[in-house]
């Protein structure tokens, strides 16, 4: 894994969940500190933060999108923030490098959340190699799959002792099992070829679905930007209650034979006793009320089968 993510350590975990929170100790996030992440990410990133006993700083994400907006960022600092979570979902890659240069500045300290796009490249650089530390999922529907698991990938020596101090307890605490590793490795041979074809058949879809009124992709990704897919995302549009429209869609689609899923549930209805939060999230509750998800196994079929899914996902998104 460090051969193949570019970085000097790797500390294998019981899951991506239990990663984000020994990346959060790497670092040396502690109690009364505080964490920014996007008020549209994957539930246990909030969680893991409150773990370390830090508070959630949300901030919203980019128009249209699923990731962190940078913009947002400098809205955000106080003394008190300590890290930044930056997770690349859905297909769609964070500006990881511009955010890295915008905390370096600071001494704020970059957790990648990798666990959505393994082998993915941002300028030919592999998502979880920007970061202070980045973490991976081994989960069972992952690109990468152990059937649970995960790691955090670093290439400082003082996040890795400290993630050490904190798991080493006479044992492993959050261990992934060798016959875990042993499922794995044959999996990372095959992740560049697959994730290719997952590309290029993702790029397929979003030309097929482009036209259709009741669908919206996320803005086209910069060319120095090689995504991997777990998830297709893209948004229904919104004529009345965007939730209810998507819900609609989202009972014909799986009626029509599609795996395919809601985004999740976001951050902008969290208590402010639990977080501080820039703005109104105005995007974040956009994109945690439209966003659809395709599972990305079909991903692996033939262009014949993109045009049969675009074909269902239109019909299903005329339904709105
Ligand atoms: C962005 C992101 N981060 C973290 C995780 C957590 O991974 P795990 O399911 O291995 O705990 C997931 C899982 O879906 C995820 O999508």
């Amino acid at each position: 894994l460090t051969a193949q993510f570019g970085t000097d350590f790797i500390r294998l975990t019981c899951s991506g969940t239990i990663a984000v929170e020994l990346a959060l100790r790497g670092t040396g996030v502690t109690a009364g500190d505080e964490v920014i992440l996007a008020g549209y990410d994957f539930p246990g990133n909030f969680r893991a933060v409150e773990a370390v006993g830090a508070t959630p700083v949300l901030v919203d994400v980019a128009v249209s999108g699923w990731t962190i907006d940078p913009a947002q960022l400098p809205l955000a600092e106080s003394p008190a923030v300590k890290a930044v979570i930056v997770s690349h979902l859905h297909g769609q890659l964070a500006p990881i490098g511009e955010i890295c240069r915008w905390a370096a500045e600071r001494r704020i300290a970059v957790v990648e959340d990798a666990c959505q796009v393994p082998g993915a490249r941002i300028g030919g650089k592999t998502a979880g190699s920007w970061g202070t530390a980045a973490v991976l999922s081994f989960g069972g529907s992952k690109l990468l799959t152990a059937g649970r698991g995960g790691a955090v990938l670093t290439s400082s020596h003082e996040v890795a002792q400290r993630m050490t101090v904190f798991a080493e307890r006479g044992n492993d605490a959050f261990p992934l099992s060798q016959l875990q590793a042993a499922a794995l490795l044959p999996q990372l041979k095959q992740l560049d070829e697959r994730n290719s074809i997952r590309r290029s058949r993702a790029s397929q879809l979003q030309s097929l679905l482009a036209p259709h009124p009741a669908i919206e992709l996320p803005p086209a990704a910069p060319a120095h930007h090689e995504s991997a897919y777990y998830k297709f995302g893209f948004f229904v549009t919104a004529e009345s209650s965007a939730k209810e429209n998507r819900e609609r869609v989202l009972a014909e689609a799986i009626r029509q034979g599609l795996a395919i899923g809601p985004g999740f549930r976001g951050f902008y209805r969290r208590s402010e006793r639990r977080c501080r939060k820039i703005g109104s999230l105005t995007e974040s509750r956009r994109s945690a009320e439209q966003t659809l998800l395709l599972h990305h196994p079909v991903l692996l079929e033939s262009p014949e089968t993109m045009e049969r899914v675009a074909l269902a996902l239109g019909r299903a998104a005329a339904a709105r």
